[in-house]
């Protein structure tokens, strides 16, 4: 039978399939923090702007490796050192140059043109004692209770690119068992607000990372017309 050329060419590209290219885990697939690595890759390739994460583990693996795609900067902030210090001793976690800043540190004489800018401390100390350049992506997954969740998401708003978007996990506790602390917290009590506001588009993926939500958010454009976003 005669190959139909246009559906050759279809399968083509799509049967050929990224590989590499795409941060996909092997191992993890879909689950954890995949769809938000999945979706981080899409918003850098549209956008120009660095990367933001708060709360280290396994999206800091993800956004590294972003990073070194997209030739951007990533900057990773934790109250936790030894989070970092771990991390440091694998190769390959970190890709490429890394600088670390810690809270309270002099830093007139920093210069943090590295690709991985490591921040130990606080969310909050961390707007104050760096200038952040503008974000493609940003993820708000560090202290989880509502007051440091809504400071850490108007903190970042202003710096990220209109092309760009904000990612919050946690946001979608299955019971009123999570909202302690250490599990979701109380994060979810921004979302309902951020659903309610008209210059934003939110939308939390319940069947990921780790069932808990991921929500998306994104600015809507101020010049659109009503048949726009
Ligand atoms: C749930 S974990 C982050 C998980 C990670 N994003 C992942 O993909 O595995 C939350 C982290 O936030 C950090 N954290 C808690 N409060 C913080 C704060 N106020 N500022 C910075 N980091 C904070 C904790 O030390 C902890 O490592």
């Amino acid at each position: 039978m005669e190959i139909h050329s246009g559906s050759q060419d279809t399968y083509e590209k799509v049967g050929t399939f990224a590989g590499e290219e795409l941060p996909f885990s092997k191992y993890l697939r879909w689950d954890r923090m995949g769809l938000l690595a999945i979706l981080a890759d899409f918003y850098l390739n549209y956008s120009k702007g660095n990367i933001l994460e708060i709360g280290a583990g396994e999206s800091t693996v993800y956004f590294s490796w972003l990073a070194r795609k997209y030739n951007r900067q990533a900057f990773f902030c934790d109250i936790q050192q030894s989070i970092y210090v771990n991390a440091l001793t694998v190769d390959g976690y970190f890709q490429g140059e890394h600088i670390i800043i810690r809270e309270g540190e002099d830093k007139t004489n920093i210069k943090s043109n590295f690709p991985n800018t490591i921040y130990i401390g606080d969310s909050t100390k961390m707007f104050k004692d760096i200038n952040l350049p503008s974000l493609a992506v940003a993820l708000i997954d560090g202290g989880h209770m509502y007051e440091q969740v809504k400071k850490d998401f108007w903190n970042i708003f202003p710096l990220i690119e209109e092309t760009g978007a904000i990612f919050l996990h946690d946001l979608n506790p299955p019971n009123e068992e999570y909202h302690n602390e250490n599990l979701c917290g109380t994060g979810f009590r921004l979302r309902k607000e951020l659903e309610e506001n008209k210059d934003l588009d939110v939308f939390t993926f319940v069947r990921s990372a780790i069932n808990v939500g991921l929500t998306m958010v994104r600015v809507r454009n101020k010049n659109r017309k009503y048949f726009q976003a």
